[in-house]
C-alpha cells in the first residue's frame, strides 16, 4: 500500500482538485483508493458527494483502529472509498502535537488500511504544523501543486527548506504546475526558473488554468466524469503516471 499526499503550505493552489482527479485517475486504472479528506472544510468529499462525518470525532480518531474504519465511506465510483473530513481534524494539531511519538502517529493509523488498498490518498489543509509532519512521515510521495506565480514560488522555496531543516527525504516531493496560463509571460518564466532550480523536484506535468476544473463543485464530480477529453483529463492522468514511476 502506498501513501500519496496531495499537500502545500499556500491554500487554493488545487490540493483538492488534485485529489480528487488523482483518486478518480486510479480507481478507472484498477486500483484499490483509498481518498482521506483531512482538511475540515471537507471539500474534497463534497466532490465525492460524501457528507462529513456528523459524530464529533474526539482525539482516540486515529489510535482507534475501529473508529477510523467505521469512517470510511463508498463513492459512486468502484474501488473508490472515501474517508470524509471530520471536525476533530480541526484539533489535529494540537492532538498530535501533545502526543507522544506524535511525528509517526498517521502512518501507525493508516496501517490499519493495509490490505484493503493499493493506495490512500491525503488531501491535506495548508499548512506546516504537527499534521504536515506526520503526512511528509507518513507519505511515499508528497505531491504538490505549484502555481507559476512569485508567491508560490516563495512558498515552495519555504517548503524544500522544511524538508532539508527537518531531515526529511526531499525526494518524496513531486511538484508539478497547476493553473497555468499559456497566455502569461509570468507564469512561463517562474516555471522555468522554478524547473531549473529544483530539477529533481519537478515532473514533466502542467494542469493548465481549466474552467473544466472549476464546474467540478457544478457536477460534485472528477472532471474526467463530465470532460473525458479535456486537457485538464490528460494531465491529471499524466500526473498520475509521473507520480507511479516515482513510487
Ligand atoms: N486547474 C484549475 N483550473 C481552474 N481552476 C482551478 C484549477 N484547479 C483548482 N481550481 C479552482 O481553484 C479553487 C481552489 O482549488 P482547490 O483544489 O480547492 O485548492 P486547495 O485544495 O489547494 O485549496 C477552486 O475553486 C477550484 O475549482
Ligand atoms: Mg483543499
Amino acid at each position: 500500500m502506498k501513501i500519496v499526499a496531495c499537500y502545500s503550505n499556500k491554500g487554493g493552489v488545487g490540493k483538492t482538485a488534485t485529489s480528487v482527479n488523482l483518486a478518480h485517475a486510479l480507481a478507472r486504472a484498477g486500483r484499490r483508493v483509498l481518498l482521506c479528506d483531512l482538511d475540515p472544510q471537507g471539500a474534497s468529499g463534497f466532490y465525492f458527494r460524501v457528507k462529513p462525518s456528523k459524530k464529533l470525532g474526539d482525539d482516540r480518531f486515529f489510535t482507534d483502529v475501529k473508529r477510523f474504519t467505521d469512517a470510511i465511506r463508498g463513492s459512486d465510483f468502484d474501488g473508490l472509498d472515501i474517508l470524509p473530513a471530520n471536525m476533530s481534524f480541526r484539533d489535529f494539531d494540537i492532538f498530535l502535537s501533545r502526543m507522544k511519538n506524535s511525528r509517526s502517529r498517521l502512518k501507525k493509523a493508516l496501517k490499519a488500511a493495509q490490505g484493503d488498498y493499493d493506495v490512500v490518498l491525503l488531501d491535506c489543509p495548508p499548512n506546516i504544523s504537527a499534521l504536515s509532519e506526520n503526512v511528509f512521515r507518513a507519505s511515499d510521495a508528497v505531491v504538490v501543486p505549484v502555481i507559476p506565480t512569485t508567491l508560490s514560488e516563495r512558498t515552495f522555496e519555504q517548503l524544500v527548506d522544511f524538508f532539508r531543516d527537518e531531515k526529511l527525504p526531499r525526494k518524496k516531493i513531486v511538484a508539478f504546475f497547476s493553473m497555468a496560463q499559456a497566455t502569461k509571460k509570468l507564469h512561463a518564466e517562474t516555471a522555468e526558473r522554478l524547473r531549473k532550480a529544483h530539477p529533481k523536484r519537478f515532473v514533466d506535468v502542467t494542469v493548465p488554468f481549466s474552467t473544466e476544473v472549476e464546474k467540478m463543485g457544478v457536477h460534485r464530480a472528477p472532471v474526467a466524469t463530465f470532460a473525458k477529453s479535456s486537457p485538464a483529463t490528460e494531465a491529471y492522468d499524466a500526473l498520475w503516471r509521473a507520480v507511479a514511476e516515482r513510487l
